[in-house]
């Protein structure tokens, strides 16, 4: 194992997309960000320079952080943000963990421009369990917003409206030859050239602020072998979904016949949005391009090129039969420890609600009904704590004023969660974690709620992979649901969507002392209060405990404001 070090420079450049000039935070002057590249059992530091005029943190999604929660990144979480001018250095190890995670910014919606792939390649001379590919790629999907997505959210906050959205879906940070408006034609494109024959392993990542993606390549079948950089039984698909913050290593074979049958050689990538939002949504289809041989430069032939069948933008039906394919490969060298007994089970209601409108709110409230929009778990909205992070407050056991261990195990009334809603949609407002002791295992059930309309939630959770035992539409129902779990091979991952009028179940053991955020990783939905938080305290022993925080922590700042409200 090595130590690999990269430096952060955060500092503003200038950005051209969909015509569109402006300056936009980057880490290393680059959109998206550098690549980093380990191998499993390395020793990664980061050292971080803030050179912009806003608070950062940065999250490595996906990656444990076995006792190494001060390196985990959500701002106010596990760390108070680096200020500008301030610097920090994330150090930790990726422990039993390989194939395709990614970082983020974790501060505000800062993620819209500061993300970039993170790679951990196997150890050396360990085989992928799949066939060995010609070429890698990592393919990062974002968003792109013409407005600073710092303002449309600021505004969005002061009217209690809906954020506006994006502007146009990017491959790599590339809208597509849609958008080209440069006179070098064909820049905005991102063009995967490929042999006939070959293999080619894309490793995707949805970077998207607020939107599930469908994803499909014209004349060209997919096999998904890992998901959120664990194995899976390689499955074949033509379309796939891909939520915020999960990541899916595909393998794309170059046929021979599909070169022969396309004149022009080349072959759409097209991505294009799944939601069943309240509102308005971005409903724009990105195309990038699958070059076979000599590629055409111009952007023109690419703008005609047949687009891959994609369902619906509200099928979800579809998303449903797609994830249902996803099991873990649970083979003897790659075992499944899917925990079979349960310490601690645990159900949350997760949707948006409402909030009244506050006088200090300018203008009139452009929320549902005249109010502001909210988002909750067990009703509770999460607010963010402002005077220390909360794994600072548990380090030091001074919860009072930054936290209450007491966020609800149950929600605090039954309804019918998929029907019609109740008529007091108001959320509750704090800052609620749940305790845990050490080597509890959990489940929890993640129920969607209609009070507002039903949506799928990507909820994502930080130190831990869970396992998806279970998933289904309607109410969860204890007794014939539990029984029909999945205990042998249920898929391993980090970030999981609740179904649209649906729930899923997830396991984990909390193993990994520290505070964890678990949150909707839409992040207008993080941003309204769609989180809450997990506390597990320390082992007996010395190696279940939580290290003292790294010498460069940013410091406690009193009255930090994050939002202005
Ligand atoms: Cu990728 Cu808390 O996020």
């Amino acid at each position: 194992a090595r130590t690999r070090r990269y430096t952060f420079n955060v500092t503003m450049a200038t950005v051209t997309r969909l015509c569109v000039t402006k300056s936009v935070p980057t880490v290393n002057g680059r959109f998206p960000g550098p690549r980093l590249v380990v191998r499993e059992g390395d020793r990664l530091v980061v050292q971080v320079h803030n050179n912009i005029n806003s608070n950062v943190t940065f999250h490595w999604h996906g990656v444990r952080q076995l006792r190494s929660g001060w390196a985990d990144g959500p701002s106010y979480i596990t760390q108070c943000p680096i200020r500008p001018g301030q610097s920090y250095a994330y150090d930790f190890r990726i422990v039993g963990q390989r194939g395709t995670l990614w970082w983020h910014a974790h501060f505000s919606w800062l993620r819209a421009t500061l993300y970039g792939p993170l790679v951990i390649l196997p150890p050396r001379g360990v085989p992928y369990p799949f066939p060995k590919p010609h070429r890698q790629v990592t393919l990062m999907l974002g968003e792109w917003f013409n407005a600073d997505p710092e303002a449309v959210i600021k505004q969005a906050l002061q009217t209690g409206g809906a954020p506006n959205v994006s502007d146009a879906y990017t491959f790599n940070g590339l809208p597509g030859p849609t958008y080209n408006c440069s006179s070098a034609a064909g820049d905005d494109t991102f063009r995967l050239r490929v042999r006939p024959g070959r293999t080619y392993l894309l490793r995707l990542v949805n970077a998207a602020l607020n939107d599930e993606l469908f994803f499909a390549v014209a004349n060209h079948t997919l096999t998904v072998v890992q998901a959120d950089a664990s194995y899976v039984k390689p499955f074949a698909a033509a379309t796939l979904v891909i939520s915020p913050g999960q990541t899916m290593d595909v393998l794309l074979t170059a046929s021979a016949s599909a070169a022969a049958a396309a004149p022009s050689s080349a072959f759409a990538i097209a991505v294009a949005p799944y939601t069943n939002t309240v509102g308005t949504f971005d409903n724009t289809t990105a195309v990038a391009a699958v070059e076979y041989g000599p590629h055409q430069s111009a952007a023109a032939p690419l703008r005609s090129l047949p687009l891959p069948a994609l369902p619906r933008y509200n099928d979800t039906a579809a998303v449903a039969n797609f994830s249902a394919m996803f099991r873990s490969l649970a083979s003897a060298r790659y075992p499944a420890r899917v925990p079979r007994t349960v310490d601690r089970r645990f159900f949350f209601t997760v949707g948006l609600g409402a909030d009244p409108c506050r006088s200090r709110v300018n203008g009139t409230c452009q929320g549902p009904n005249g109010t502001r929009f909210a988002a909750s778990m067990n009703n509770v909205s999460f607010a963010m704590p402002r005077t220390a992070s909360l794994l600072q407050a548990h380090y030091q056991r001074r919860y009072s004023g930054v936290l209450a261990a007491n966020f609800p195990a149950v929600p605090p009334t039954r309804f019918d969660y998929t029907g019609a809603p109740p008529n007091n949609t108001f959320v509750t407002h704090g800052t609620r974690v749940v305790p845990l002791s050490f080597n509890t295992t959990v489940e929890v059930v993640l129920q969607d709620t209609s009070v507002l309309g039903a949506e799928s939630h990507p909820l994502h959770l930080h130190g831990y992979d869970f396992f998806v035992v279970g998933t289904g539409f309607g109410n969860y129902d204890a007794t014939n649901d539990t029984a029909r779990y999945n205990l042998v091979d249920p898929v391993q991952r980090n970030t999981v969507s609740v179904p649209t009028a649906g729930w899923v179940a997830i396991r984990f053991v909390a193993d990994n002392p520290g505070v964890w955020i678990m949150h909707c990783h839409l992040d207008v939905h993080l941003t309204w209060g769609l989180a809450m938080a997990w506390l597990v305290n320390d082992g007996p022993l010395p190696n279940q405990k939580l290290p003292p925080p790294p010498s460069d922590i940013p410091r406690v700042r009193l009255a930090i404001k994050m939002f202005p409200y």
